[in-house]
């Protein structure tokens, strides 16, 4: 599995059905489920860009990206957008925002590009095109942030 389990991850709900319905009826002996905590992509996201994820005493959304689509949640001025299939980052109006986006964290591949959303935003599809083109898939998450 992907970062840590606690994120957008089934991985646990399929373990925990396995070991009821399947492995404990076939198995000798008792088997459990140990969860050992991963690095999310979130939290590689603001160590590769040497940011914290909030404001002094704010809150910090993370949400699919397709309700970001609708624009920055009502109160909140940081918003990390995962499972991004269609570049919302650039379709939502990018006045007073910034972004920090990763793709490929944590690996040799890793690519980060960050700035005034408004300003770097096609750049972001470019290098984010030419990526999947190179590589046949992507991963990315990105912080939205409000100046
Ligand atoms: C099914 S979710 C899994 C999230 C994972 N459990 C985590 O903790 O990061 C898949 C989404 O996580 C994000 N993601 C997972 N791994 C990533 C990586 N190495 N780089 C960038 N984004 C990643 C992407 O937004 C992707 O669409």
């Amino acid at each position: 599995m992907w970062g840590d389990p606690s994120l957008y991850e089934s991985t646990l709900a399929i373990v925990k059905e396995l070991v009821a319905k399947e492995l404990v009826a076939a198995s000798p002996t008792e088997i459990s489920v140990r969860v050992i905590p991963g690095i999310s992509s979130v939290l590689a996201l603001a160590a590769a860009h040497q940011i914290p994820l909030n404001r002094q005493g704010r809150a910090v959304v993370i949400e699919p990206a397709r309700l970001l689509a609708a624009g920055m949640p009502e109160g909140t001025d940081d918003v990390v957008a995962m499972l991004d299939g269609h570049q919302t980052f650039a379709s939502i109006d990018p006045e007073g925002l910034d972004i920090y986006w990763g793709a490929y964290l944590g690996s040799p591949d890793q690519i980060l590009i960050h700035g005034d959303l408004a300003t770097v935003r096609e750049e972001i599809l470019k290098v984010r095109a030419e990526a999947v083109e190179r590589k046949g898939w992507i991963f990315d998450t990105y912080l939205i942030r409000r100046r």
